[in-house]
């Protein structure tokens, strides 16, 4: 019998045009950066490129900070404070900040800007905890702006892949997720220690990587709403003097360490669906899986334990009958270059876009609550020891 390749026939259907649009500069939209850090620099990388911006102001808490961040960036005239509030309460006519704060200042400045009038870009992840998620759209809702949350893998090729696939009805009724991942050794401390500290980033490994592996597949099924879930989290590494004197840090990282390096979950999502997760910033361990999508029909397999850099880790595999029986069919769906402009570019344009238009955030809170309601519930019940319900006030 002949082998069965339903490769090229199957990913057809997903072929897509990249090209890029046209960007219309009869209107400058007047943007502004809160928080000058270490991730504002790809803001405004992708800022520099969009021909109908004008980057009017910043702000950082560190005196100093902003205005040396806007110099470097070839932006020496532009008006600089030392706080979200402050510009915003000076800068009257803008149209968007990008706010870039550690995670602990994202609720504020985006209920801040909002009320305000100004459009958000909120750098992930959505807040800290799902009560701050709630004020922030309660916000949103009574401003008529939007917030677009900074997931930029959300326009990566293949994360698109995933979500056509599961569209597509290829897989059938899927009832098993897992996803995940992390890494051996990496807790991020690249320009000091707003990630660790409970004060400035108050959830660890999961606010950083973890949200990226969660919207990756809620985003592929649709964001269902979840409804319960039992979680643990941990910080053997973190808390560890061995671990800082291994990485050449200070020895009080020890002691300022405030958060999870590793966190798991098993949730309920609504459908009848169950969402292995587990992430880890450091761990005994290569990797603590791929993503595993099964369905009634066939199942997928991401290698992912990466996916927050916005990429796979290779091509994805898809595990199907064919006429009927299980004669160990699979189809590689090969991977895709990414768009020539990259991801960054396409999180910024699409949120300008939407800005422009009055359309809606492509990153939406709507979906984004459901990723916080799981991270939070991760840690209610880690603290709680035992399962617990996810209930969302209506906003
Ligand atoms: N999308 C991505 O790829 C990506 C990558 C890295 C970090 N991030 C996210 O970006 C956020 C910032 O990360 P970072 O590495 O740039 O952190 P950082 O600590 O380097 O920078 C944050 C800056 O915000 C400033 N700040 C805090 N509150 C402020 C306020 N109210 N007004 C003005 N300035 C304020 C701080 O002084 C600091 O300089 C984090 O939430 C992180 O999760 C996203």
């Amino acid at each position: 019998m002949a082998m069965v390749d339903k490769t090229e026939t199957s990913l057809d259907a997903f072929k897509e045009d990249h090209s890029e649009k046209k960007i219309d500069t009869s209107r400058k939209l007047k943007v502004a950066i809160i928080g000058t850090g270490w991730i504002a620099g790809a803001h405004m990388e992708e800022y520099k490129k969009m021909p109908d911006v004008e980057i009017v102001a910043a702000a950082d808490l560190i005196p100093g900070k902003a205005k040396n961040f806007m110099t470097a960036w070839g932006y020496p005239n532009v008006r600089c404070y030392l706080s979200g509030h402050e510009m915003l309460e000076n800068e009257k006519e803008l149209d968007a900040v990008s706010v870039c704060t550690y995670n602990r200042q994202h609720a504020p400045c985006a209920i801040d800007a909002l009320e305000h009038g100004v459009n958000v870009l909120l750098e992930k992840p959505f807040t800290v905890t799902l009560e701050e998620a709630v004020e922030v759209m309660k916000a949103e809702k009574k401003s008529g702006k939007i917030i677009s949350v900074g997931f930029q893998p959300r326009f990566n090729p293949n994360m698109q892949m995933v979500k056509k696939i599961v569209e597509s009805g290829e897989l059938g009724r899927i009832y098993y997720i897992q996803t995940g991942g992390g890494r051996r050794r990496g807790i991020p401390t690249p320009f000091g220690t707003t990630f660790i500290e409970k004060d400035t980033a108050g959830i660890g490994a999961m606010g950083d990587i973890g949200c990226y592996s969660l919207d990756m597949v809620l985003n592929a099924i649709g964001y269902p709403k979840p409804l319960t879930v039992t979680g643990y989290t941990s910080d053997f590494f973190g808390k560890s003097a061995a671990y800082w004197k291994a990485e050449n840090k200070p020895a009080n990282y020890t002691e300022l360490f405030g958060v999870d390096d590793f966190a798991a979950g098993l949730i309920r999502l609504e459908g009848g669906i169950i969402l292995d997760f587990r992430i880890a910033w450091a761990m005994n361990l290569d990797t603590s899986g791929d993503t595993i999508i099964m369905g009634t029909k066939a199942s997928l397999r991401i290698p992912s334990t990466e996916c927050w850099n916005g990429s796979i880790g290779g091509p994805m595999t898809i595990y199907h009958d064919v006429a009927g029986t299980s004669v160990g069919v699979t189809t590689t769906v090969p991977m895709l270059p990414n768009t020539r402009e990259g991801e960054f570019y396409h999180k910024i344009r699409s949120f300008l876009d939407a800005v422009k238009t009055g359309g809606k955030a492509p990153v939406p809170t709507s979906q984004i609550i459901y990723n916080q309601a799981i991270i939070d519930g991760i840690v209610r019940s880690a603290k709680a020891g035992r399962e617990i319900e996810i209930q969302i006030p209506q906003i």
